[in-house]
């Protein structure tokens, strides 16, 4: 079974005189680390938010974890972790009571929670901060509360959305080193603009480019479609410049 399966996937956003962000995308993906690649405004936020259940399909088909889209999703969201692009928080919480709860909305066994949050914290470095209001924490210790909070309740199915924004190059190191473990047993899928990321995280990419998908290989697949001659600063990043300009119709930068 895929953890997720989608066929000819459409998701309008902005109501009836939106746009379809998502555009007839087609995608399986089982376990592993899947890199998630594109432009600003290829549909990345959006496709992730359909696969946290938070954003509706518009037509096409879903399946989440065997589960359909327009199934029952009680049970689905228990076994999901999700990390949005951007987040909102109560400033008076402390750290441990905000994994804490986001672990509560996951329905997760009371029992269990504590010692869950303690682990979660743990895997992003943080146990020396659990005690300290969120107000007081740095933009990258927000993110990696963040990253806690999705992983607290071991999910099959993690999405990231560009978990690595603004985490220093020690913490870019251990987060590739803990998404590597939690691969090996889940379905993880990381947005991200930092090709570096992918190279070395990711045991496959999803390129996506107007709501569509462009390319779904190996990183060393994905260097292959360059050449010296497109903008990039490695292969793969030259790989990602080929494909992407052979689709898009250019911009004024
Ligand atoms: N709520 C909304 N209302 C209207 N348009 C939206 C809304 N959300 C997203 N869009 C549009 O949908 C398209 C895809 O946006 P999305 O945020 O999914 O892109 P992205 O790939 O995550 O980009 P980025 O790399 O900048 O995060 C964009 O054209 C965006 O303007
Ligand atoms: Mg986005």
């Amino acid at each position: 079974m895929q953890a997720i399966q989608a066929d000819n996937l459409v998701v309008r956003v902005g109501g009836r005189k939106g746009r379809d962000a998502v555009n007839g995308l087609s995608l399986g993906l089982g376990r592993g680390v899947h890199g998630l690649l594109g432009p600003n405004g290829a549909g990345k936020t959006t496709l992730i938010r359909t696969l946290a259940t938070v954003q509706s399909p518009t037509s096409g088909t879903l399946s989440l974890l065997g589960t359909p889209a327009g199934g029952k999703l009680r049970p689905v969201r228990r076994r999901l972790g999700y990390l949005p692009q951007h987040f909102g928080y109560y400033k008076r919480f402390k750290v441990r009571e905000f994994v804490e709860y986001l672990a509560w909305l996951k329905e997760m066994p009371p029992a269990l929670i504590p010692k869950a949050v303690r682990e979660a914290l743990e895997r992003v470095g943080l146990s020396d901060r659990a005690e300290d209001r969120m107000k007081s924490l740095s933009g990258g210790m927000v993110r990696r509360v963040g990253i806690a909070q999705a992983i607290v309740n071991e999910p099959e199915l993690l999405l990231l959305d560009e978990p690595t924004v603004g985490l220093d190059p020690a913490q870019r190191l251990r987060f590739r080193e803990l998404v590597a473990e939690l691969g090996r047993e889940a379905c993880v899928l990381i947005s991200t603009h930092l090709v570096e990321d992918v190279a070395a995280a990711c045991t496959d990419v999803v390129l996506v480019n107007e709501g569509s998908l462009v390319f779904q290989g190996s990183p060393a697949d994905l260097a292959t479609a360059g050449t010296a001659s497109h903008v990039g600063d490695s292969p793969i990043e030259r790989g990602y410049t080929a494909l992407i300009s052979a689709k898009s119709t250019g911009g004024a930068w």
